[in-house]
């Protein structure tokens, strides 16, 4: 079994360097939630290999397109949502435990059934899936990526809360969230995502993409904290400062406009 890990991690990583080192991070964040959730060691050792092949199936999605630097189209999405399944082609001859092969083909699967490929919902999903799925998500929003730069341990796991419960499986995020916040003290597997957070910027992310990133999330920030704090006023405040905003901006409207 190790052997075919090696190769396929070695025919993957000779084509897209980025998704071996994806994979590798993936599973220590996914085995450390396994083992934190009892699951047994047979259980681990199939979540430990279907984590280190998940993305097998990106070797039929043109580099193009999975190192595109802007939004894909739908036809590039779609082409993207068939590495699962072509994951799962590709290992059939090799006759793994049919578990394994199916915790890869499930991995994008959503458990209110937004996921791919086929849309499986709650309990049709494995578990081993369901922890893979909540893996795969922080440590992609925790890396660089071609079209925009890490979005940081903090936005993957506002993620998870987040979408607890409709999208991602409550008792998993719940278990990942209590080993990031002990990862003070270092959770073996989950460390290296933590610190991710200070590695240099990769030469593909512009200053400029950088900067536009920080002040899109601090124009969020800032949005965000202003509607906090007008929901600290009671209701009819609220209508009369919305009110006063309204005839400021059509006074200033109506006095630009009047001086052409
Ligand atoms: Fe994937």
């Amino acid at each position: 079994m190790e052997a075919i890990v090696q190769v396929m991690e070695s025919t993957i990583g000779a084509r897209d360097p980025y998704t071996v080192g994806h994979q590798r991070r993936v599973t220590q964040i996914a085995c450390a939630i396994g083992a934190e959730m009892g699951l047994s060691s047979e259980q681990l050792r199939e979540l430990r290999v279907a984590s280190s092949l998940h993305d097998l199936g990106k070797v039929a999605v043109p580099l193009d397109i999975l190192s595109k630097p802007g939004k894909l189209t739908d036809l590039e999405f779609s082409l993207i949502k068939t590495h699962p399944q072509v994951a799962y082609d590709i290992l059939k001859p090799l006759k793994l435990p049919e578990q394994i092969s199916q915790i890869i083909l499930q991995h994008h699967e959503r458990l209110d059934g937004s996921g791919y490929p086929l849309g499986l919902k709650g309990k049709d999903l494995l578990l081993e899936a369901r922890i893979l799925g909540v893996a795969d998500v922080v440590e992609a929003m925790c890396s660089h990526r071609p079209y925009r730069p890490a979005l940081g341990l903090d936005q993957a796991l506002e993620e998870l809360v987040r979408h607890r419960g409709t999208i991602y499986d409550p008792e998993v995020v719940d278990v990942c969230l209590k080993l990031y916040d002990e990862a003070g003290a270092p959770v073996p597997g989950l460390v290296p995502a933590l610190d991710r957070r200070s590695q240099p910027v990769p030469s593909h992310i512009s200053p400029q993409m950088l900067h536009r990133n920080r002040e899109a999330r601090w124009t969020r920030e800032k949005v965000s904290d202003f509607r906090q704090w007008l929901r600290t006023f009671p209701f009819q405040s609220r209508f009369v400062l919305h009110s006063a905003t309204a005839s400021v901006v059509a006074f200033f409207f109506f006095l630009s406009t009047g001086s052409h």
